[in-house]
This record gives structure tokens, sequence and C-alpha cells, in this order.
């Protein structure tokens, strides 16, 4: 249908004759001359119909934007005074001989611009995808996944696909279930990752294995979490943490350079959990921002001001502080807005100092607290944090995590609002995560990854008797402060399986009734083996520039886990829901059971 594309017209063609397809993005009637800007998928380029041209100019008369049209005519150059250099097609037009509309376009339902609601662009998604930034989004992402496919497939790793419908897997969050009909009362759980899958293929033989997989989680959703979304899921045989972390740093190294053209560092450099709690509050800390968390335990633990001196004597507890750099200048509203953004954090309230001279001991500072310091105590403060004149310090006291939480998402807010991330690329891994996190709420232990996660240098007895203070062989991959993969060595021995799960509370009766296939697959044989997952949509939005994953994926759900262009989820048929054992019940019977 078609000789060339829209954007790829440029001088070297002056003079020839082309056919075009595509949409058109806009027309203009100029006294005289009608301007059509012509697109498609390579870009767009303007087309000119002259009125002596009496049957192309009526039909250029009666288009309207979105049209889909096939063009044919004269490439020429525009007179120099109109060339656009901005595009690849700004010193030529097109001179149509003829034009055909392939099919008209009713008048459009959105802007399609970056004026338009996400729930009309997820509405009628058809047109919102065509829109420049979402062509070259989903273009991205097709050649990431590409450059994924040749990294792996170089190093001999195997494609495999595995089951949709299955059992449950425990990634933590909840499954979405499906109905059996020929087993009434039985349910399938779409699977919230591979993982059980993939170590069953490693014990299979296949020694390395990946797959491009849909996951499947029930949770609440944020900008960068959906219902399904896709997984680069990779496992190998015979391997520890070095060996998977190198695989999956040159991985994300190639990518970036065949899909950006940006070359990373090398090695990525590497944290403890622990050290990333105490000095970013995070376990996904963003290095783009220079600022750290001090911790002033030492300095605070003999005063009489008891917010600090209990949290600071008590092991549990901390105290830190955050230096925002040129901050003494802030208004009292601004550092209550503080205040409030680290109390939905869980704060209890934020102290703060403004630093006017470094000098003057505490006639230098100004500090709602300023009554339970001492010149001392001040000069140690300025000192620890390296405060300077014109700098104001913010203090977190109470329990770790809670510290860890509010004053982690200050030092974010802080760097954001203060223009203080600095561009570029910050990878980091995080390793040495506790095997187990306890919950006092319900009184038992959690596993931090998941329960197949390997513990570091620990027998079976071990783990059981300290499970708070063992750590496990799990590593997270962190991007610009976006968690974007994880994963870890596995456990291969059955005894030491059932001893994690006998600590996250799920006995032998239980363990066989969930995972007895995998305890029994672990018996004859299993090599050791471990692996990672990365989010491809988080990787695909850093490298798009993107805020939120449904900018790079075609038909995300909304906040709700909707699908405004289908409607999805919808109501059933009767007839449907008894052939599948099921009955929904009325909101009242819902309430009162
Ligand atoms: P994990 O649960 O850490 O590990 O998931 C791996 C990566 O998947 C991405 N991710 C998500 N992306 C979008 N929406 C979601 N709801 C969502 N949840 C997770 C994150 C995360 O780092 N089976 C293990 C991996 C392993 O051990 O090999 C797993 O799924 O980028
Ligand atoms: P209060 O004694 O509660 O009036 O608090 C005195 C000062 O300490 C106020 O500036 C509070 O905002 C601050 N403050 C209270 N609790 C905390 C806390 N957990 N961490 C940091 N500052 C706090």
């Amino acid at each position: 249908m078609r000789s060339h594309f829209c954007g790829r017209i440029d001088d070297t063609l002056d003079n020839q004759h082309v056919t075009l397809c595509g949409w058109v993005s806009r027309s203009r009637d100029l006294g005289g001359l009608v301007f059509v800007g012509l697109r498609d998928y390579t870009g767009i380029v303007q087309v000119v119909v002259e009125p002596e041209n009496t049957e192309a100019f009526a039909t250029a008369e009666s288009l309207r934007n979105e049209f889909c049209i096939r063009v044919a005519g004269t490439v020429r150059m525009r007179p120099q005074s109109q060339w656009n250099e901005d595009m690849q097609t700004g010193r030529v037009e097109l001179l149509a001989e003829t034009i055909e509309i392939l099919n008209a376009a009713a008048p459009l339902p959105l802007l399609m611009n970056e004026d338009d609601g996400e729930e009309v662009r997820l509405k009628y998604r058809y047109l919102d995808l065509r829109r420049e930034r979402m062509q070259r989004n989903l273009r991205l992402r097709s050649r990431l996944t590409s450059a994924i496919r040749r990294y792996l497939e170089e190093r001999e790793f195997i494609d495999l696909e595995t089951p949709i419908l299955t059992r449950a897997t425990p990634e933590g969050a909840r499954d979405y279930l499906v109905p059996s009909r020929v087993n009434a009362g039985r349910f399938y759980a779409l699977p919230q990752s591979p993982q059980i899958f993939k170590q069953l293929l490693i014990m299979s033989g296949m020694d390395r294995y990946y797959q491009i997989a849909r996951c499947f989680r029930d949770e609440d959703l944020r900008a960068d979490r959906q219902p399904e979304f896709t997984q680069l899921d990779i496992e190998m045989a015979f391997i520890d943490e070095v060996g998977v972390q190198q695989l999956a740093e040159g991985l994300i190294r190639q990518v970036f350079a065949d899909v950006l053209d940006v070359d990373l560092e090398d090695p990525f450099p590497r944290i403890s959990w622990a050290d990333a709690m105490r000095r970013y509050g995070s376990d996904k800390p963003d290095l783009r921002i220079a600022l750290e968390l001090v911790d002033i335990d030492d300095l605070v633990a003999d005063l009489a001001f008891k917010v600090f001196s209990g949290p600071a004597s008590d092991p549990a507890s901390r105290v830190a502080a955050l230096k925002v750099p040129g901050g003494a200048g802030m208004s009292r509203k601004q550092i209550d807005d503080y205040a409030a953004h680290a109390s939905r954090y869980g704060a209890k309230g934020l102290a703060w100092m403004k630093i006017n001279d470094t000098s003057a001991g505490l006639h230098g500072v100004q500090s709602p607290f300023a009554k339970f310091l001492d010149g001392s105590i001040v000069s140690s403060l300025i000192q620890r944090t390296g405060a300077a004149a014109g700098d104001l310090l913010l203090f977190g006291a109470g329990p770790v995590s809670v510290v860890a939480a509010f004053m982690g998402a200050l030092r974010l807010k802080v760097g954001h609002d203060r223009g203080l991330v600095e561009p570029g690329w910050r990878p980091l891994w995080v390793v040495d995560f506790p095997m187990f996190e306890y919950n006092q709420d319900d009184q038992r232990y959690y596993a931090l990854h998941h329960p197949f996660t390997a513990p570091a240098g620990g027998t079976a007895a071990a783990l059981v008797s300290e499970p708070a203070n063992t750590l496990s062989r799990a590593y997270d991959l962190v991007l610009n402060g976006a968690e974007i993969g994880g994963g870890s060595i596995r456990i291969h021995d059955p005894a030491v399986q059932q001893a994690a799960f006998d600590v996250l509370g799920i006995d032998c009766e239980e363990a066989g009734r969930r995972f007895g296939f995998l305890l029994e697959a672990l018996k004859y044989g299993c090599p050791p083996h471990g692996g990672i997952a990365f989010g491809i949509d988080r990787v695909a939005a850093l490298m798009a520039g993107e805020d939120s994953i449904r900018e790079v994926i075609a038909f995300p759900k909304t906040t709700t886990a909707g699908c405004p262009l289908t409607g999805a989820p919808s109501t059933v048929d009767p007839a449907q829901l008894a052939e599948l054992h099921v009955r929904v019940t009325s909101k009242d019977e819902r309430s009162s059971s």
C-alpha cells in the first residue's frame, strides 16, 4: 500500500514520487492551500494540497484529525525560511496528487495530549497509544526485552514457560483465584511468580532458565505496582550469589548500553540491608540524593529531653539527624509540612534545629528543644552532621523501623523539594537481608524474601534456634531508588527447607499440603541453585523517564484494578457461575457473615 514511511521522508527523496499511509495529526486550511500533518509510527511529514488539484483538494478539505488516509505525490523542498530542523522531515513536504480516505474518524473522545485524564486515556487506549510518547515507550520496551533475550541466549539460557493455572505461590500478596468447572469447589491460583516452577526446572537439569513471565498479585496498587505485571525470571544451577549477581549485573549493564547507549558503573556498588536502613532509612536507597541519616544516640542519651534520651538509651530505638542544606530559611509552615509528611510514616513529632552560626554555640541555633541543650552538645551535633550556617537539622526519634520509615521518607522529600537529585543512573546491590521479620501484631515471623531463600551459612538447627539473627542469601538490585529486581540462593536441603517452614509457622502437615511436591523434589539430587527476577515494567519505566509503570504497559489497569477499555472485571451470567459451582452473595449476606 505504501512506498515509504512518513517520518523518513527527507532531502534525499527530493523530486521522487512516493505513496504514504497514516493518520491525520492536524490539518490546516491556509487560504487556498491545505496542509496536512500525516503521521505513522516513524513520525510526521507535511503534505500540501493545492486547489488546482480539485479532487484531492476537496478530499483534503473534508479531513479531520485521526482520519486514516493514503497519499501519493511528489517530495519537494520547502522554502528555506520554512525549514524545521527539529524534524527529519523538516526541510521537505509532499505535494499531494491523490488522497484516499481509508477510514474516517468520528469526533475524538479525547484530546490526545498530556491533558487527557487517566480514565479516558485507558478507555480509548488504542487512540492514546497512537501518541508519539506512547509509541516511543512501547518501542523502547520491545527493544529492552529483545536486548534481554540476546544477552541470555548468548549465554545458553533456555526460555521455558510455566503454568498460569496453578497453586498458590508464596510471594506474600493475595492470590487471584480461578474456579475449576470440572473439579467442583476447587480453585486454581494464578502465579504470583514462577518461583517454584523455575526451581523445579533447575532440578530437572535445565541448568540455565529464563522466562519473560506474567505475574499476578492482588495487592494495593501504586504507581509502580500493577495486579498483573511482567518479570524477567532467571534461575541457574551450580551457582552462588556472586555468580547470579555477576550475570544479572552484566545483563543490566548490557541492556542499558544497547537500548539507551548509557554506560553504567562497573561494578555496581553494594550495601548491606542493615547499612541501607541506617544510612538511608530504606531498603531501596536513591543514591542520586547525597543526604544521609546520621546517628546521634550517644550525643543525646543523657539529655533531660525525654523525646531523645528515651529512644537513645533503648537498643531497639534510635535517634537520627538529617541535614537540610540551606534549610534554615524555611518558614514555620514549611517545617510543619515536613512534620506532617513524617507523621504519615509513623512519626510522633519532628524536632528541628536551625543553624545560624556554627561557632556561637547555643546562641547560634534556633530550636524548639534548645532549653535542653548546651553549647557543647550543639557543637557536637554540628560536627557530627557536617552542618553549615544556613542549614536545618531534622531529628527523628523512636523505634528503629519507625525512624527508618519517616526519616527515609523525609530524605526523599527534602531531596526532591530542594533540587538535590543528581542526574544520571545509580544502581546498587542490597545484600545481607535478615531471613525473617517478626510481626508484633500476629506474633509470628514472615520471610523477608520468600520461604525458599537459603540462610547464610546456617544449619537447620541454627535457623530454628536463632531466626531473628539469621541473615539470608537474598539480594535486591535497586536503581535510582526503585527496586528493579530481587532474588536469592535457594534452599536445596529438605531439612533446611522444613526448618524455614517451621519458623514461619508452617508445620509438616501444612508444608506437605502446600509445598509437598517441592519438598519431595528436593529429595532426589537437587543441585545448589539460585536466581533473580526483574520487574520489566519498572525497568522500562525508568528507561523511558516515566513515573508510572502504566506508561510502559499497553493495556494497564487503573488503581482500582479495573480496565476502562473492556470493563473488566465484570459480572457474569448466572448459568456460567452455576457451571463453576460458584455463588455470588449479596452485600447484605457478606456483611452479616
Ligand atoms: P519479587 O517479589 O521481589 O521476587 O519480584 C521481583 C521484581 O518484580 C517487580 N514487582 C512488581 N512490578 C510491578 N508490579 C508489581 N505488583 C510487582 N511486584 C514485584 C519488582 C521486583 O523487584 N520469585 C521472586 C524472585 C526470585 O527469588 O528469583 C520474586 O518474585 O521489580
Ligand atoms: P513534645 O515533647 O511532644 O512537645 O515534643 C517536643 C519536640 O520534639 C517537638 O518539636 C516535637 O515535634 C518533637 N518530637 C516529638 N516526638 C518526636 C520524635 N519521635 N522524633 C523526633 N521529634 C519528636
